[in-house]
């Protein structure tokens, strides 16, 4: 929807002149390769994409925020002196957690309405919760007054959100992508101390596309909190060879394999062995993308996701078709879950002349296989938080 019909429709909703009304965005995010690392202080790879949440906004003065959304009837009110009471709500709750977050940091809320446009789909694996919490971190601290507003800070604030006020444990790579986010370029972070650089995406003739299993994954009910606890576990063993470690994204690949054999459930060995040589995969996956090789890039793709499948047992029976499917076709360089698992998307690199086959065939087999449809974008990338003028 174009920002000029969103901001008839936010009339609409909440009255007043079109004066003082501000567009706020923030992306989703596709990543590339590093996955399951960036809890460990490891490097992940992530692009910003061109979908994500828009919000139409004007600020208030009293401590209230209204929300609304184009997709759902409805409407989350509350009030910024009581913003423990949200954590249950359907939703509203991640923005209300937003607002806590900012709070407690220090920052002014002085409340208001907002109205929200997703463009993801929820529930993905492309991060629309992260896009909505940045989006509104922003949205809320530019309306309060507040310039020179830090993108870090609003991706570690939404990060705080998601931990402390909806109880996911996730990482910070996906409201760093999308806070930070920059179109046709993807993020090379490292997420120990979040030093980061913008790789340019050249595909030359390739696309990234991403298949959606239509498989909902839930972070909060799946394996997520279960892996990070075995990697805890895993990296307290290994710091007896490694003490100045300070975290699993500080021990390389070759040092870990000279003192593997300290871990002896082999459970959480297969854990280890996933992220070490995930972050491995990375940093050789960021010198081919660098020299022009991508086929290369891609087969640091391929070995991610058998990784992923056997070694951390995050895949699903329908992310493998997905892949398996996508990787017969011709002109296809690479093809793996992307996101926490479980269900969620793939993102393959395909040659643009076999992207009609692609969603085609993996469409096709994907239907035979699994009994319902799979959903193709052929995506963007797009910028991270930003203010639209
Ligand atoms: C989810 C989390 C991220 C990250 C990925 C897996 O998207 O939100 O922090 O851990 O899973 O790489």
């Amino acid at each position: 929807m174009e920002t000029a019909n969103l901001k008839k429709l936010f009339l609409e909703k909440f009255g007043g002149n079109p004066e003082n009304i501000r567009v706020f965005s923030s992306s989703g995010r596709v990543n590339l390769i590093g996955e399951h690392t960036d809890y460990s202080g490891g490097y992940v790879f992530p692009a910003a994409l061109s979908m994500g949440t828009v919000i139409v906004a004007r600020a208030r003065n009293d401590g209230i925020i209204r929300m609304m959304s184009t997709d759902l009837d409805v409407l989350a009110e509350g009030s910024v002196k009581d913003l423990q009471s949200y954590k249950n709500l359907e939703w509203g709750n991640y923005q209300f957690g937003v607002a806590d977050e900012l709070i407690k940091a220090g920052y002014p809320v002085s409340g208001a309405d907002m109205l929200y446009h997703d463009t993801l789909p929820h529930g993905a694996g492309l991060s629309a919760s992260a896009a909505i919490e940045v989006a509104t971190a922003l949205a809320l601290l530019s309306l309060s007054g507040v310039k020179d507003i830090d993108k870090i800070e609003l991706a570690k604030i939404s990060q705080l959100a998601e931990n402390r006020y909806i109880g996911v444990n996730c990482g910070i790579m996906d409201q760093f992508a999308s806070a930070m986010g920059k179109k046709n370029h993807a993020i090379f972070l490292r997420c120990k101390d979040l030093s980061y650089k913008l790789v340019p995406l050249e595909l030359g003739d390739y696309k990234i596309v991403i298949s959606n299993t239509n498989k909902k994954h839930s972070l909060a009910s799946s394996k997520y909190n279960e892996r990070r606890s075995e990697c805890e576990q895993g990296f307290d063993i290994l710091k007896q060879a490694f003490p100045d470690a300070e975290c699993l994204g500080d021990i390389s690949y070759s040092d870990y394999k000279n003192h593997e054999s300290l871990i002896s459930n082999p459970i959480i060995k297969k854990r280890i062995e996933h992220v070490i040589s995930e972050n491995d995969r990375v940093l050789k996956s960021i010198d081919a993308l660098n020299s022009g090789n991508l086929d290369l890039f891609g087969k640091f793709m391929n070995a991610s996701h058998v990784s992923l499948r056997d070694l951390y047992e995050v895949s699903c029976h329908e992310l493998d078709v997905l892949v398996d499917e996508a990787l017969k076709i011709d002109g296809v360089i690479s093809s793996r879950m992307t996101g926490a698992g479980f269900g969620g998307c793939t993102v393959s690199l395909v040659h643009k002349a076999a992207t009609d086959l692609f969603v085609k065939n993996v469409g096709k087999a994907y239907k035979e296989k699994i009994g319902y449809d799979a959903t193709f974008y052929i995506s963007e990338t797009g910028d991270g938080a930003k203010e639209i003028i």
